[in-house]
């Protein structure tokens, strides 16, 4: 296998041998079914992304690129023009899919700089492919390096907790907030990680325990709830959770449920950390209220993993999809290029104000 080969072909977002369908795991199968599902229509890839088939904000940004390089394959025969116009309606369509994840938008852009660049077609296919590839590419080294500097951080026994799921199903490979862990576990340290259900579409419980135990992780499955607890029993050394949007000022919007538990863990004295790679780090968003956050649909509150309705059909239910931890909560934001420390405002810019183009 040559290194493009395995590098489209490894992952749980890849393409296929002829590069006409990207496959991914249907992330709502699991943990009960390991389904591959082919992508090859522009409805289906927005359902994928709009119904978390594909989820985690590195994983959203590497299947948008893949779709747009094979959905542009279809549209070789058009003239510049048409295809120019084509391309831009449906990276749009792509990007309207999930509003709080930056690096959605992020990886449109790069692909579509390409479309404004270049003017012949075959050219444009190349160059497509060449740059969905290094959006995974990059993502495969930003998070083996989160990981390496999440795990400086550890030492054998600590126990950590998260929240929803940031492993390699949400990402490429290692993942981020676990990655400290994953990495730990290959090298024979051990750890003790509380994941959180993650109400209400079960990411922790479904996806990050799965993840987790299958690679021999000392992993305990707790309810949301019940993190207070955990802590007060003094079994948590450090919170670990990732991020989607990470504004100028450090304020880290992530899965609704990351701010209630920093603030817990405040109480407790225990360190929180974000940890994301630049794709997810948005300069030109001043502060976590410049952040829109999805509001998803009720019956994932009333209705769904449930035999019967858990609330009459008319409850109005209020179900944001993230929330926003304020950075004075945070201990550091960990990434690929170190661990970012307060002030935030100050130190994000050192590091990241060159190459910022969200
Ligand atoms: O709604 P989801 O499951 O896509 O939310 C995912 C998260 O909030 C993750 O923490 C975040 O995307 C980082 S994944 C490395």
């Amino acid at each position: 296998m040559d290194a493009l080969h395995e590098v489209t072909h490894s992952a749980n977002v890849r393409l296929n041998d002829e590069d006409s369908t990207v496959v991914i795991i249907d992330q709502t199968k699991l943990p009960n079914e390991l389904v591959y599902l082919p992508i090859d229509k522009v409805e289906d890839a927005y359902q994928a992304i709009k119904t978390l088939q594909v989820r985690g904000a590195p994983a959203i940004g590497i299947f948008a690129g893949y779709c747009m390089y094979i959905f542009s394959k279809k549209w070789k025969d058009l003239s510049y023009e048409e295809f120019k116009k084509k391309y831009e309606e449906v990276g749009a369509y792509l990007n309207s899919s999930r509003p709080t994840a930056v690096n959605l938008s992020w990886a449109l852009r790069r692909m579509k700089k390409i479309v404004e660049e270049n003017a012949d077609i075959p050219t444009i296919l190349t160059l497509l492919k060449k740059e969905a590839v290094a959006i995974h590419e990059e993502d495969i080294a930003m998070c083996k390096a989160i990981s390496e500097y999440g795990l400086s951080l550890l030492k054998p026994g600590d126990g950590i907790i998260t929240h929803c799921n940031t492993g390699p199903l949400a990402t490429s490979r290692y993942g981020t907030a676990i990655g400290p862990m994953l990495l730990g576990n290959e090298r024979g340290l051990d750890f003790r990680v509380y994941a959180d259900e993650t109400r209400p579409l079960l990411q922790g419980a479904r996806l990050t325990s799965y993840e987790l135990q299958r690679a021999g992780v000392d992993v305990t499955l707790i309810c949301d709830n019940m993190a207070s607890i955990v802590m007060k029993n003094g079994w948590v050394d450090y919170v670990f959770f990732g991020c989607d949007r990470i504004a100028a000022n450090g304020d880290v919007a992530n899965k609704i449920g990351s701010s209630g538990l920093a603030i817990i863990a405040k109480h407790y004295g225990i360190p929180v950390y974000s940890l994301g790679p630049s794709s997810t780090i948005d300069l030109n968003t001043p502060t976590g209220d410049d952040i829109k956050i999805e509001l998803r649909d009720p019956d994932e509150i009333k209705t769904m993993w449930y035999e019967k309705p858990m609330a009459l059909p008319e409850t109005k239910c209020y179900n944001p999809s993230f929330d926003v931890t304020d950075h004075t909560l945070l201990s550091g934001i960990i990434t690929e290029k170190g661990i970012v420390r307060p002030p935030f405002d100050v130190n994000l810019k050192k590091m990241f104000g060159d190459n910022n183009d969200k």
